[in-house]
């Protein structure tokens, strides 16, 4: 079934699917702002292939994000992979999402293990990949001071895929989706473009004079885990009312810091709430979706049992939720995430995914607060973003903007910093196509220097553009310098 409602792809996107599915492997690197429908073409993709019967795989770099997009993480694939070389039936596609997170030596383990399954030297074993996601957008999580960030500094660039040997052995065709569609105000969209960049200034003084405010409207968005969880079961605890337990269940293996939800989630009447999966009326009507929010109304009790007749639980069986964007109350019933893996079929000789755990719970969450981090990839239409506390990672404000529809729905507490609009120098240099110096030496270490200067001087011809003419030609510009030399001309491409 797929997780997005039924669209008309553009020709960009649907090119893509072409590309994909082309009989030549290829190496796709598919890149693009917020809301430009990669998720959307991902899915579109994976229905493609299931039609055509190709052998694939989707992955992501982790659990979280693998779960949000019906797929493995990179690492059991590669843990499959490792089992099953030289195998006669070899994965024809693989594809990887949110690709922004996923650090080099991953995808060089990747490209490795693609190489032994296949028993071929060509980049990544001759198997199609698809990179799917906003070099933008979060970066990998390496947590300072790790052996993993240690190992990282010590044999590669940077913390990107780009900066792996798999992706400087590898001749890419980049795709750049360029039609956004999550929000239609151009005056939003220059100012996400704006923010996407790393430019502070004018950014910071338009949320400062005009988003400002001191309450929560819709869904907070914030930093903190902990804050987040804090925060919502306070105003869960302040609101009267019996609390009911929502109680989840698990089969097999499914770690819990992947639980998309509370395993036992506490539930008010009049507790706002966010849907975590999409919901289907039937196969091709999307009721509600990934990221709508509303208010409990009331709870289920009833069931129907075997002999066909109604019978009332002690514990709840549906949740009624009145959603915000539909104004309609939905009944939200239990539904079941898969954790799967890639496993190796010895008789087959073929790998394939294999569901290994099940989450079973209503696909609601307290929704006054998340985390940014858990927003990425989702549309919530009114969201206050905290900036009582600075942003810390690169790309998180642009994340936490980016998930709005209209300026007039975004809110901030707190007053914005230029700090907090951040853009890692290495992302930008990237994008301004000095992806070829980008990345592993000989298998050795890079001067330092040299690269300092390097990307110094990207920004300093970054800022430069950033100051001066008025924002669309900024974005002009920077878009075609974004279409180095390999990029693919998408038709409607400026
Ligand atoms: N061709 C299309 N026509 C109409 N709507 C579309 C089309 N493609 C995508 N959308 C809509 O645009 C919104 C954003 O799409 P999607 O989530 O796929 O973007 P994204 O690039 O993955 O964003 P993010 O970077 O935030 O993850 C969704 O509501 C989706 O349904
Ligand atoms: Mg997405």
């Amino acid at each position: 079934m797929s997780e997005l409602p039924v669209v008309n792809l553009t020709d960009e996107q649907l090119r893509i699917l072409t590309l994909a599915c082309d009989k030549t492997p290829k190496s796709l690197l598919i890149i693009g702002k917020a809301g430009c429908g990669k998720s959307t073409v991902l899915n579109a993709l994976r229905e493609r292939l299931n039609t055509l019967n190709i052998r694939y795989a989707v992955a992501a770099p982790t659990g979280v994000a693998a779960i949000k997009v019906g797929g493995v993480t990179i690492h059991s694939l590669i843990a499959s992979l490792s089992k099953s070389s030289n195998v006669e039936n070899p994965l024809r596609t693989v594809i990887i999402d949110e690709v922004s997170m996923c650090p080099p030596d991953l995808l060089d383990n990747l490209n490795n293990a693609l190489k032994r399954h296949t028993g071929l030297k060509a980049p990544f074993g001759g198997v199609t990949v698809a990179l799917i996601g906003d070099p933008c957008q979060l970066p990998p999580v390496v947590i300072e001071k790790s052996a993993q960030a240690e190992y990282l500094k010590d044999n590669y660039l940077t913390k990107y895929f780009w900066s792996s040997r798999a992706y400087s052995e590898t001749a890419w065709d980049v795709i750049e989706l360029t039609k956004i569609f999550r929000q239609k105000d151009p005056t939003f969209v220059k100012l996400l473009n704006r923010i996407r960049k790393g430019d502070t200034d004018l950014p910071a003084r338009y949320i400062n004079e005009n988003l400002q405010t001191d309450r929560i409207h819709g869904v907070l968005l914030t930093g903190s885990n902990a804050y987040a969880d804090a925060t919502n079961l306070q105003i869960l605890d302040s609101l009267s009312g019996k609390e009911v337990i929502v109680r989840g269940s698990k089969v097999g293996e499914f770690p819990d810091k992947d639980f998309p939800t509370m395993y036992s989630l506490p539930l008010k009447v009049g507790a706002q709430v966010m849907i975590v999966k999409n919901i289907y009326k039937d196969v091709d009507t999307l009721e509600l979706a990934n990221g709508d929010w509303g208010v409990v109304k009331d709870f289920d009790y009833r069931e129907i049992d075997e002999r066909g007749l109604e019978i009332v639980k002690d514990d709840p069986t549906g949740v009624y939720v009145e959603c915000k964007r539909t104004n309609e109350t939905h009944r939200v019933a239990y539904t079941a995430w898969e954790k799967k893996e890639m496993a190796y079929n010895y008789k087959t000789k073929t790998i394939t995914e294999q569901v290994v755990g099940k989450f079973i719970q209503v696909p609601l969450r307290l929704a006054w607060a998340i985390t940014i981090h858990k927003s990425q990839g989702a549309t919530i239409e009114d969201i206050t973003i905290d900036l009582r506390k600075p942003m810390f990672a690169p790309g998180q404000l642009y994340v936490a903007m980016s998930r709005g529809v209209a300026l007039d729905r975004i809110k901030v507490l707190g007053t914005c910093r230029t700090k907090d609009i951040q853009t890692c120098p290495e992302v930008l240099a990237f994008l301004n196509g000095f992806s070829a110096g980008v990345g592993i030496k000989d298998g050795g270490r890079f001067d330092p220097k040299v690269s300092t200067i390097l990307f110094s001087e990207i920004i300093k011809n970054a800022q430069g553009v950033q100051d001066s003419g008025n924002v669309l030609e900024v974005d002009e510009r920077f878009l075609k310098e974004v279409r180095a030399p390999r990029i693919i001309d998408t038709p409607g491409s400026v």
